[in-house]
């Protein structure tokens, strides 16, 4: 009797302590991995002050108050008001993975370096060069309807690269399976201050501060 009382209070208190950890947790803007201004010329200091601390702060404020009205809904068991949620959650949640990849993907012109090793033999093998892998993407991503992302993905199944798009903030997982190794934020807000409506101009001139490290980085966790 004693030893199933002290099992109750102790598994009451664990719960009660992860649900305490749950509600507290919170997501959180990352820093960049560079200044501002480290993207110049292709990228100005003014977009990546508003892009990383206006846009993608208001994604992680928004995913962190709707997770705490699902928190809620989920402990009235009000199935209503957690649908209601999901399309919230999907947008802002998306906002917040794949701009924190991006940010990451991303490196001064002073540090750019061409993909070597074996992300370059993946490239070859998988889009016959490195020409034709930019040429195929900028093609796809220019196409995006409306906002969206262009990426690299790498296809587990198949063990190949994958270009895709996804529209507004889909995340590219969570939406296609692939995992993503570099994307492209190809909203407005990423680039017209500097390209006006010319996408296709800012598409070109990305690839000039593309991390191609990183991406291989990205390439080995994700094959492994
Ligand atoms: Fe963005």
């Amino acid at each position: 009797m004693l030893a199933t009382t002290l099992r109750t209070t102790a598994t009451r208190s664990i719960a009660t302590r992860a649900t305490a950890v749950a509600v507290r947790t919170k997501y959180t803007l990352p820093d960049l991995p560079y200044d501002y201004n480290a993207l110049e010329p292709v990228v100005s200091a003014e977009i990546m002050r508003l892009h990383h601390s206006k846009h993608h702060q208001t994604y992680v404020t928004n995913l962190n108050m709707l997770e705490e009205k699902l928190v809620d809904a989920q402990a009235k068991k009000d199935i209503n008001t957690e649908l209601a949620l999901l399309g919230g959650l999907k947008f802002n949640g998306g906002g917040h993975i794949n701009h924190t990849i991006f940010w990451t993907n991303l490196c001064s012109p002073k540090d750019f370096d061409l993909p070597q090793g074996e992300l370059l033999t993946a490239i070859n093998r998988d889009f016959g060069s490195l020409e034709t892998l930019v040429s195929k993407f900028n093609t796809a991503t220019v196409a995006v309807q409306g906002s969206g992302w262009g990426w690299i993905g790498l296809n587990k199944e198949t063990q190949k690269l994958q270009i895709a798009t996804t529209a507004n903030q889909d995340p590219l997982q969570a939406t296609t399976g692939l995992i993503p190794l570099l994307g492209v934020d190809v909203w407005e807000h990423a680039y017209y201050l500097d390209y006006k409506n010319a996408r296709p101009d800012y598409l070109k001139a990305i690839w000039g501060v593309v991390n191609w490290k990183n991406v291989a980085e990205r390439y080995q966790a994700a094959k492994n």
